[in-house]
This record gives C-alpha cells, structure tokens and sequence, in this order.
C-alpha cells in the first residue's frame, strides 16, 4: 500500500485543485466521502452534473455503470472512479447478448432501459430512465407501442402499475432492495405509530405496498425535509441518511434493515467499496480511468441524449 499523507482532506482538497478535478458523490456513499464532494445527487442529477461540468478530471464517487456515464457524455475529459470493481447486481443481472435475445423475441418492441447498466445494453436500447424519470419516459411513447423494460423487474413493475401499460419486464434485481425486511418494516410502523415509510422502487413488492411515499433518492430527501410525520422508515440504502439529517435536523429516521440480522446487507458492498484513501490515490496517479471504444460510446449516447431531452 501506498504512504498515505497524514491530512488526507487536505491532500484530496490540494490535488482536486491541482487537477482541475471535480468530485461527483452519489448519496450511497460514506459520509465523509459525501462532505469531501463538489456535488452530491441521485443517478439522474450526478448526470445531468457530469454533462454540465468544466472540469479536467472527473472523480465520480459511485459505482461504475454511472462514472461510465459520465464518460459517454465527456469524452475528452478524464473520468476516475476510486475503485474499479465497484459494480452493480443489476447491471451485471443484465449482459447485452440476452437483451439482444429477447429483443429478437419482440422485434416491434422500443428498449427502455434503467440507468443502472452497461454501455454495451445502452447502446442497445432505444432510450435510457433513472428512478426520477421512469415514469415520464415510459409515457413518452404512444400507448400502443410494445415496449421491453430493463433490467430491473421491481422498478419497471411499479411503472407499469403506475401507467397501467403492459411491458416486457427483465427479471433483474438490485442485491440491496431486494434484502429488506417486511417482517421488521412491521415491527418498526406498530413501534412508532404515524410514522412515514418510504421506499426507493428498486425495493421489492411487499415491502412498496407499505410506502406512504415511492421515489428516487433525491425524491425521499425532499419527502423528509417537506413531510411532518413522527419519524420515517427508510427503505433504501441507509448512505442516503446522512443528507437526510442535515435537511430536516430534527426529524427520526429508522433505515429498515435486511433480512439477516446479523449482516449490513441494507448497505450497497460496491458503493461501499470507494474510501477516501482510494480518492486521493485516484486523483494522485489519474487512475483508475474509464476508456471507452468511440463507437460503442456513440451508440450508448443517443438514448442517454432521448433521456436527457425529455427532462
Ligand atoms: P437513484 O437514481 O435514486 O439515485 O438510484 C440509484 C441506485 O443505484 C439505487 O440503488
Ligand atoms: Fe446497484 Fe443496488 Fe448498489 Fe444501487 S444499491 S448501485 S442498484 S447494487
């Protein structure tokens, strides 16, 4: 391992200077990771930040599929992630040659696919969604048209419940929303009379049919700084907390945790896997770095630019 400076802030605030650089946190990420970036967001706004940046270098503290993003709409600019292995199950729940399978099953079908995938299913898909957009891009198309939603079956079920349109659903699912506990959701509303549970989509059936209040992360943010209830329970990586304590100071917050007891599985393993050293390493030596073919990140942006258009 590296010698690490005893002032990392410091070291990281030095080199971000230095480098031009521009740090990009999602809300799933460690606290002190959060307090160190330029701009803290939900998938849709870190894009929207990445798009809009001047920045030399772009540090994007999240997990692969979304500094790959960042990199197909800035192509010149140099793109680090702390930790290359930092991935996500529905991603990989998601090759491109299966997609291309079942688009070849529904060959009139339009692919709406969620953000959370790779370049390769982007540049197959007609256009991409985030948790805050899914609804509006779906209703973008006409009612007849047929249309394959990927990869998650948990989101893409709520929009079609919410929309009322039938679509081909990927079975993909996320390994945290899928973890969490009905039995303790239960426990914690018949505790704490009143409160408020609110869920990411990505969760799973059981536990939506609970929520007062449905939404991407920066949605729930907005819900608990907006909303006067006696506490809230939080469905969704527990990361997200700490913006929530600084938006409504006083409020309670009960994160729902997982199944099994005895493990942090509400906690996402590969946004987990960013650390401030690994930061400072990145922006120390500019790797590592997302290199992209021009082709395939030509093909992954025109339905990220579909996205982008509808708002
Ligand atoms: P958001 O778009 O709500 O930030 O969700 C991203 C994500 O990966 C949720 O698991
Ligand atoms: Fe992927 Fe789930 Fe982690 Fe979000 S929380 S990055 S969907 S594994």
């Amino acid at each position: 391992m590296d010698k690490l400076p005893l002032d990392l802030l410091g070291a990281i605030d030095e080199l971000r200077r230095s480098r031009n650089a521009v740090i990009l946190a999602h809300y799933y990420q460690e606290p002190d990771i959060q307090d160190v970036a330029d701009f803290i967001g939900d998938s849709l706004q870190l894009a929207k930040a990445a798009q809009s940046t001047n920045a030399d270098v772009i540090l994007f503290c999240g997990v692969h599929f979304m500094a790959e993003t960042a990199k197909i709409l800035n192509p010149d600019r140099i793109v680090l992630i702390p930790d290359m292995a930092a991935g996500c199950s529905l991603a990989d729940a998601c090759p491109a040659p299966m997609l291309q399978r079942m688009k070849d099953q529904h060959p009139g079908a339009k692919v709406v696919s969620y953000i959370n995938c790779s370049a390769e299913v982007k540049a197959i898909s007609d256009v991409i969604c985030t948790s805050s957009n899914a609804e509006r891009v779906v209703r973008s198309f006409p009612p007849e048209q047929e249309l394959i939603f990927a990869p998650d079956r948990n989101l893409g079920a709520y929009i079609v419940k919410q929309t009322g349109r039938p679509m081909h659903l990927w079975q993909g699912t996320c390994i945290v929303h899928e973890t969490f506990s009905e039995r303790k959701l239960i426990e914690l509303v018949s505790k704490h009379p009143g409160v408020h549970v609110i869920a990411h989509p990505e969760c799973e059936p059981n536990i939506l049919a609970h929520a007062h209040f449905i939404g991407s992360t920066s949605a729930l943010l907005n819900y608990v700084r907006d909303t006067t209830a006696p506490g809230f329970v939080v469905a969704t990586e527990p990361g997200i907390l700490h913006q929530m304590q600084k938006v409504a100071p006083g409020k309670v917050l009960y994160p729902l945790p997982g199944m099994d007891e005895n493990c942090a599985c509400n906690e996402c393993p590969f946004m987990r896997l960013n650390t401030l050293e690994k930061m400072y390493l990145a922006l120390r030596d500019l790797s590592p770095r997302l290199e992209m073919d021009e082709g395939l990140r030509l093909r992954a942006l025109a339905p990220l630019q579909r996205m982008m258009a509808l708002g």
